[in-house]
């Protein structure tokens, strides 16, 4: 069938197999062309497929030589269904990995969930005996967690309603935009499915199995921003999801002393992503920020972000960390030359002027790609079939 787009508020019900291909393609591209680094060799991705989890997992085993095992929660096709973007992502990968003899698997299914767990400790058990390197790079809505409970994240301010604006993505304009405070349930719960608490619970189990080597590394992903999107991000629920994880990585850290490993918490870059765009207020920030970066020549994709932190922040004798212990790969985003004009042209972007401010067209392509329609090269006219194999585990 001929695949084509179909947006729905700010996602896309369908995907397409040879721009997800292709968009695969590209970034092992990019990697290759910087050469290859000292880094993991046996590395675990959870949340591998799609954003910085698919990205990471390309860097590593592509930039240098690394078998993974990635874990993702996407759908398979099914009668005219497409399948979802990160299950053709992952099976483009696992098509790559095999042609240059990299040890790829995949499974599909909940990360939060103790059977997962138990699976991928078999798999590691069975294949690669340890792993020298995890990365957590889950966005989920909502956790079920060991405790039968099924948590939902909320992105709220906290404390009093937040009035500012937003892009209304559907009608490509800047309408205002009003969020009502987060309860202390709301943020409890959103603790629970962003903050670090998942995340400890697979180093512990990982650790109990003895399937972590010596000096392993472990990093999570986390964003600060401007300060523009403080209530709704930073100072909001998701916020203190994020301080959650951060907090979670010293304790896994003291919790691995015995196997001498490091967790660590990388900020990274605002970026167009399935979980970004649903933020409200960050996706007119983006368009803004796009441009911005774009003109200085400093504009970074998620592979690039990635492919940086790995050779010159993780991967390297003595990472330099902030005052709080944080990877910092936001610090182009954060220049000052960028974010003073944010700040001026914050309060007068509007509808009639957005295309001159922002870079809507920017943001619209990289939505698109993510879905893995407007990727330059791919025949769109071609009838393909929707139905493409993971290899099972
Ligand atoms: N996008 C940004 O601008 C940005 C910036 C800084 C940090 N981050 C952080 O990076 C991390 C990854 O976010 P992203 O933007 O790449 O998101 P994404 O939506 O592109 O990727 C999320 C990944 O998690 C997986 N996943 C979701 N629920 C799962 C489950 N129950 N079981 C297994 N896998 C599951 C998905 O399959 C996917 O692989 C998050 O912690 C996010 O907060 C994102």
């Amino acid at each position: 069938m001929v695949i084509e787009p179909k947006v729905r508020g700010f996602i896309c019900t369908t995907a397409h197999p040879a721009g997800c291909a292709q968009n695969v393609k590209n970034q092992i591209a990019f990697v290759k062309g910087k050469g290859n680094f000292q880094g993991p060799k046996k590395v675990l991705v959870l949340g591998a497929s799609t954003g910085y989890g698919l990205s990471s997992r390309i860097a590593a085993a592509f930039g240098a030589g690394a078998a993974t095992i990635g874990v993702g929660f996407e759908k398979p096709a099914s009668g005219s269904r497409t399948a979802s973007a990160g299950w053709y992502n992952t099976a483009a990968f696992e098509q790559e990995a095999a042609k240059e003899g990299l040890y790829a698997k995949t499974l599909i299914g909940d990360a939060f969930s103790q059977e997962m767990k138990d699976k991928v400790i078999d798999l590691i058990r069975k294949d690669l005996g340890k792993v020298d390197f995890v990365v957590y790079s889950i966005a989920a809505p909502r956790r079920t967690a060991p405790d039968g409970n099924t948590y939902s994240s909320v992105l709220k301010p906290i404390g009093k309603a937040y009035t500012d604006k937003t892009i209304d993505l559907k009608t490509r304009s800047v309408v205002p935009i009003t969020a009502q405070p987060a309860s202390e349930q709301e943020i409890h719960d959103t603790i629970k499915v962003m903050g670090g608490e998942d995340w400890m619970l697979w180093m512990d189990a990982l650790a109990r199995a003895e399937v972590l080597e010596e000096n392993v590394k472990t990093v999570a992903y986390s964003y600060i921003g401007p300060e523009v999107t403080y209530p709704l991000y930073r100072s909001g629920s998701i916020g203190m999801a994020k301080e959650d994880l951060e907090a979670t990585a010293k304790r896994i850290t003291r919790q691995l002393s015995g196997v001498r490993g490091s967790a660590f918490v990388s900020v990274n870059k605002a970026l167009v992503t399935q979980s970004s765009a649903a933020i409200p207020v960050v996706p007119l920030y983006i368009t803004l920020l796009f441009k911005l970066m774009k003109e200085r020549g400093i504009h970074e994709d998620c592979i690039a972000q990635m492919d940086r932190l790995f050779r010159e922040k993780l991967f390297v004798d003595s990472p330099v960390l902030d005052e709080e212990g944080r990877l910092r790969v936001d610090d182009w985003e954060l220049r000052a030359e960028v974010q003073d004009e944010i700040k001026k042209r914050w309060p007068i972007v509007c509808t009639e002027n957005l295309e001159e401010l922002a870079d809507l067209q920017g943001y619209w392509k990289d939505f698109y790609n993510l879905f893995g329609f407007e990727v330059d090269g791919v025949d769109y006219a071609e009838d393909l079939s929707p139905d493409i194999s993971i290899p099972s585990v």
